[in-house]
């Protein structure tokens, strides 16, 4: 939610924070806006300057980055000193008037914020009681405000006094026109992250908004309090403790953070998913062989596990779902799935010999983190699944397993989730093989199909078009049905999701046998019903459920495995997937469905990459 950037060196910055935000847009979409330090001598905007003074000139849009860039045109707002956000908002409509950078009611301080201060209406009551004004309705114009009250000449030091009053959330970065060389900042449960330069230094929500930059970051923690300046970066605790950290290397590459050709991001990032498939299996799947020390556990801890539980939302949740699966069929380990935003509300039950798995493609998701934070604080062992390195669900584990699908920008998950899938296959499995409840020749058989699985997804990439085609064709329909059994289970409601987030169509994923109990009620001419139909062990129950629904007048758009004549008869549309075994069939069929939501949302002219009112890491309950 809301992406921020921030720049002090020797190099003008508006560039740079325009090219940071149009980097971090996929964090929030409604407005946008840059406030820099620049000399004012004179009087300017009815203000007499001081020979040599700075003044702080903001410049804020509603709507996209191309809308600030339309504004800024042909301005001279620039300077070494800058910071950015991008919004999306929770208090007060996407508004010019609502967009940061906020000011205090001088104009020598102006904030962006990513975040939501949570007895925001108190404090601006006390602030309003105090003289202060307000212009805006969002929650962030307190923090402004509030810092002019604490500032006696030091900015850190009412940042410091900010954070023992607001509560909530929140990365915070400040501009101080009466301090021009620095850039103050904070954070509570809000990525921050500071990007170390040749010419100056950044701060950044994320890594991608910067990369092109640096590589060298430093990860700022919940209450820290920072100063940058264009040679130097110091970090604090809340009561002004001076802490040291050392810098990390990222090995993400800018083209990763680029379309390279592509229209869209997500498109492209559907195309990578061999590449990403392949490099999480990297260095964990050799020769046949399978090693798994990220998961830190000995073999007798794990012969011990008793209950495993694993929480995400969205996408990561139907990885969750196949984990279970997979774990419950291989490791006969019972597995319960939660929804995070649900977890912690219910006084959950942590047993003595269980394990908490966190999956979270982002390592942000305020409500997994909270939900990792309540199992912890009951005494749970948390392994984390993510694709961001250094991310705060990563540095609140007890051992981390990356998925190497590289960065994400596309709002909708694809690689990340096919990245998390084989994650959950090669920890089931490595369960499995630690238990000794699998034998040797099934985990061989596994794992020969998982090493050939990246050439299986290409060949499907390589057949786009005819997903295009059958686009083309469905893309009128106003419901789609996704049902799926067992394996397809998960893929049925992963596939649903896709469409309506990409394409605003009304979607349900569903168990087929379930199918009965109510959405059949839903089908008519207008419905597509798209059936995971491969060759496994529901097959010949899947062809009853479809029979079901095509004598009520849907059209049938069958993911079937490569030789199945069959399945035609029953459909109207068949894309074949290759041949693999039942529990691999989860990610050959995933990828035709994220193939078909994004045609579908290209022909009704949708953004794909920033679908409307969504956001890829959401950072508020
Ligand atoms: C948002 C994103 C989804 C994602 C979900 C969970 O809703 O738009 O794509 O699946 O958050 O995110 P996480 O980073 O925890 O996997």
């Amino acid at each position: 939610m809301c992406g921020i950037i921030a720049y002090v060196g020797e190099k003008k910055c508006r560039g740079i924070i325009i090219n940071g935000l149009k980097r971090l847009e996929y964090r929030g979409y409604d407005s946008a806006g840059i406030a820099v330090l620049m000399k004012e001598d004179g009087k300017k905007n009815n203000r007499q300057f001081k020979p040599d003074s700075y003044g702080i000139r903001i410049a804020k849009q509603a709507g996209k980055i191309a809308e600030l860039e339309k504004l800024i045109k042909g301005s001279d707002i620039d300077g070494c000193v800058g910071i950015g956000h991008t919004r999306w908002a929770t208090h007060g409509a996407p508004t010019q008037i609502n967009a940061h950078p906020h000011m205090d009611c001088n104009s020598k301080i102006a904030v962006v914020h990513n975040g939501i201060i949570e007895n925001y209406a108190e404090l601006k009551e006390e602030l309003i009681s105090k003289g202060h004004k307000f212009v805006s309705e969002t929650d962030t114009e307190v923090i402004p405000h509030m810092l002019e009250e604490f500032n006696n000449g030091d900015l850190l030091i009412a940042m410091q006094k900010l954070l023992k009053r607001i509560k909530g959330s929140g990365a915070i970065v400040a501009l101080n026109s009466q301090v021009p060389d620095e850039i103050i900042a904070a954070r509570i449960a809000s990525p921050l992250i500071i990007g170390i330069g040749r010419d100056g230094n950044f701060l950044a929500s994320d890594m991608p908004a910067v990369l092109e930059h640096t590589k060298n970051f430093i990860i700022v923690n919940d209450f820290e309090t920072i100063r940058i300046k264009k040679d130097s970066i110091e970090i604090f605790d809340i009561d002004g403790k001076k802490i040291t950290r050392e810098p990390f290397k990222a090995n993400w590459s800018i083209t990763s953070a680029e379309k390279s050709g592509y229209e869209d991001f997500m498109l492209k990032e559907i195309f990578e998913q061999p590449f990403g498939v392949k490099e999480t299996m990297r260095g964990r799947l050799i020769e046949g062989q399978l090693d798994f020390k990220e998961l830190n556990m000995t073999s007798e801890q794990i012969r011990s596990l008793e209950k495993i539980h694993i929480i995400a939302c969205g996408t990561s949740s139907h990885a969750a779902l196949l984990g279970k699966q997979l774990i419950e069929k291989w490791a006969r380990i019972p597995v319960e799935v939660e929804v995070s935003s649900e977890y912690r509300y219910k006084d959950p039950i942590v047993e003595k010999n269980c394990l908490f798995i966190a999956i979270t493609q982002s390592g942000e998701t305020i409500d997994t983190l909270a939900a990792i934070r309540e199992a912890r604080s009951k005494g749970a062992r948390i392994v984390s699944i993510t694709n961001v390195v250094g991310s705060t669900v990563a540095r609140e584990s007890d051992a981390v397993i990356y998925t190497h699908a590289g960065p994400e920008i596309g709002v909708c998950a694809t690689k990340t989730f096919t990245a998390q899938m084989i994650v959950m296959y090669l920890v089931a499995i490595y369960l499995a093989k630690e238990t000794g409840r699998l034998d040797q020749e099934k985990i061989k058989e596994i794992l020969d199909e998982l090493e050939i699985l990246p050439n299986k997804i290409q060949s499907m990439l390589n057949n786009s078009e005819q997903i295009k085609r059958i686009a083309d064709q469905l893309y009128k329909y106003k419901t789609f049905l996704f049902l799926g059994r067992l394996f397809g289970l998960p893929v049925a409601l992963e596939g649903a999701l896709k469409l309506k987030e990409v394409s605003y169509i009304h979607a349900e994923g569903y168990a087929a046998g379930e199918m009965k109990h109510g959405p059949i009620a839903l089908t008519d001419t207008n419905t597509t019903v798209v059936s995971i139909v491969p060759r496994d062990s529901v097959y010949e129950k899947m062809l009853s459920n479809i029979e079901e629904v095509k004598s009520r007048n849907a059209t049938i758009l069958s993911i079937a495995t490569e030789g199945d004549i069959q399945i035609s008869r029953y459909s109207n549309y068949v894309f074949y997937v290759p041949k693999t075994i039942e529990e691999l069939y989860g990610i050959l069929t995933i990828v035709p469905l994220q193939l078909l939501s994004y045609y579908i949302a290209k022909n009704l002219g949708r953004n794909v990459d920033q679908p409307r009112n969504l956001a890829k890491s959401v950072t508020v309950e």
